[in-house]
């Protein structure tokens, strides 16, 4: 079971969003005290506001427009009994635009202050968007450090499709998911896929528990009863895939020698409970990345491995990036379909929530592809099972094309998932094998640590494949309604 169940919606979920902006001068309640009003007008006036969004079709909110961030640095300190998160944001980006002011995506959390280039900044809250004056205009081109500093309770978020993501408190713990717009519950940013960046974030907890992020353990110290772990992300990430999970988990390292040209290391963060239902999966782990990697290319990033929660922590898995997250031991396909986002989302990531099929679409046929290699269903005999009488488990099939999900409350369903791998296999057809795998290596290739979309995707296939015609393929398949004729 890959997608996620269409969940209980919930409703009620806190968004406090003021319809009118309010510049805040003093510390919200309950953070610690600090912070003078804040009166500094701006300096020289030549720039304009950022955007609020950068018109993603489907989440018109998420990320900002007239900056780039390269770096974010967050230290953070969390205290699980109080579910109480205090922290720095550091964050590095470049004006794309001559500058007045700009947006941070912040959902809930108090904010304490906010410098630019180390002088205070105005700034005032209008639902998830933090907007912040700096005390003079950015020059487009500039290279500019914000600080954030905030603390609060962190949300628990609810999709547009019922789920849960943002800040998931659990037992002794929590753990933190960001697809598509959770991040914003933990930390400001430009939360958007289209704007990638490399991280640090270090963590405080008490010293019995242990917190696991993404990339790798750049340092961990403990004085006076509390430890900090201090994460490192070299390789472009979205924000989305950013985790966090603090809690009592069992850490294992090892490296595995023949993957990512030699020694990649590998860490597993394991709750207890799900250390004898994961062993023999997990065990597994080495061996499916180097299937990926000979089938879809070199491993994008420098370090792999996985974090298993305990069940019920959420109720679907998350490629987050380097070590995807599963509440409770996966299945082997699961593992197979969260690792291969590795390259198809996390490394290739969309520009837009609409081309979430390039994810899900890829992950998906990679469990098909695996299941193939390994002495199941070919991917044909699962095609055809699909075409045949998909709708008995996947009801929604054939609801909407995987090129256009019908909404926001609709990008995780089947027409994304499954058919999107089915447009895969249309190619494969088209094309045959070694042309097949030829596509998807240069793919990964093409766009590794970038963005791309759709028309990316169709017109790197045609370039690579110049004596085939795909307008059927795209036109039936990737973007027709309904089902298609059979093949
Ligand atoms: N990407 C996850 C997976 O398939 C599923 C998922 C979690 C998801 N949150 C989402 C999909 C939000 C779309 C939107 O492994
Ligand atoms: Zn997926």
């Amino acid at each position: 079971m890959v997608s996620r169940p269409a969940a209980h919606r919930i409703t009620g979920v806190p968004r406090s969003a003021p319809l009118i902006p309010t510049v805040r001068s003093l510390p919200a309640a309950g953070c610690a005290l600090l912070a003078l009003a804040v009166t500094a007008c701006g300096g020289g006036v030549h720039g304009t506001p950022g955007g609020s969004g950068v018109r993603d079709p489907y989440f018109p909110k998420a990320g900002n427009s007239g900056y780039d961030v390269s770096h974010y640095a967050l230290d953070l300190d969390y205290d699980p009994e109080a579910r109480h998160l205090a922290g720095t944001a550091e964050i590095t980006a470049r004006a794309g635009q001559d500058l007045s002011a700009f947006d941070l995506d912040l959902e809930g959390m108090d904010v304490e202050g906010v410098t630019v280039e180390g002088e205070r900044a105005r700034w005032s809250r209008n639902g998830q968007e933090l907007v912040i004056r700096p005390h003079d205009d950015l020059d487009e081109g500039e290279t500019f450090r914000i600080t954030v500093r905030y603390c609060g309770t962190p949300r628990t978020l609810t999709d547009p499709d019922g789920s849960k993501e943002g800040w998931l408190p659990g037992a002794g713990g929590a753990l933190a998911l960001g697809e598509p717009t959770g991040s914003m519950a933990w930390f400001p940013g430009n939360h958007h896929p289209s704007d990638k960046a490399s991280y640090d974030i270090s963590v405080t907890v008490p010293e019995k528990l242990q917190v696991v992020s993404n990339g790798e353990l750049a340092d961990r110290s403990t004085h006076g009863g509390r430890t900090t772990f201090h994460w490192r992300t070299a390789e472009p990430m979205a924000g989305y895939l950013a985790t966090l999970a603090i809690g009592d988990y069992a850490i294992r390292r090892s490296t595995i020698p023949g993957a990512a040209g030699g020694g990649l290391p590998v860490l597993t963060a394991v709750a207890p409970s799900q250390a004898a239902p994961a062993r023999k999966v997990l065990a597994r782990l080495p061996e499916i990345m180097e299937w990926a990697e000979y089938n879809f290319g070199p491993y994008p990033f420098s370090s792999t491995g996985v974090i298993v929660a305990d069940e019920g922590t959420s109720d679907y898995a998350l490629e987050t990036q380097n070590r995807p997250v599963f509440p409770g031991a996966p299945s082997t396909d699961l593992l197979v379909h969260e690792l291969a986002h590795q390259w198809f989302g996390n490394s290739v990531t969309p520009k837009s929530w609409r081309d979430m099929w390039l994810n899900e679409g890829f992950a998906t046929y990679a469990e098909w592809l695996w299941e193939e290699d390994n002495g199941g269903d070919s991917a044909q005999e699962t095609f055809d099972a699909l075409y045949d009488h998909g709708e008995d488990d996947h009801e929604d099939l054939w609801a909407f094309p995987p090129a256009e999900p019908s909404s926001a409350a609709h990008i995780s369903d089947s027409p994304v998932y499954e058919r999107g791998a089915m447009v895969l296999h249309k190619i494969r057809q088209a094309v045959g094998d070694d042309a097949f795998y030829d596509i998807v290596q240069g793919w990964t290739a093409a766009h590794r640590h970038g963005n791309a979309d759709t028309d990316d995707f169709t017109a790197y296939v045609e370039k690579k494949a110049p004596d085939e015609d795909f307008t059927s393929i795209w036109r039936d398949w990737l973007y027709g309604d309904g089902k298609p004729d059979r093949p």
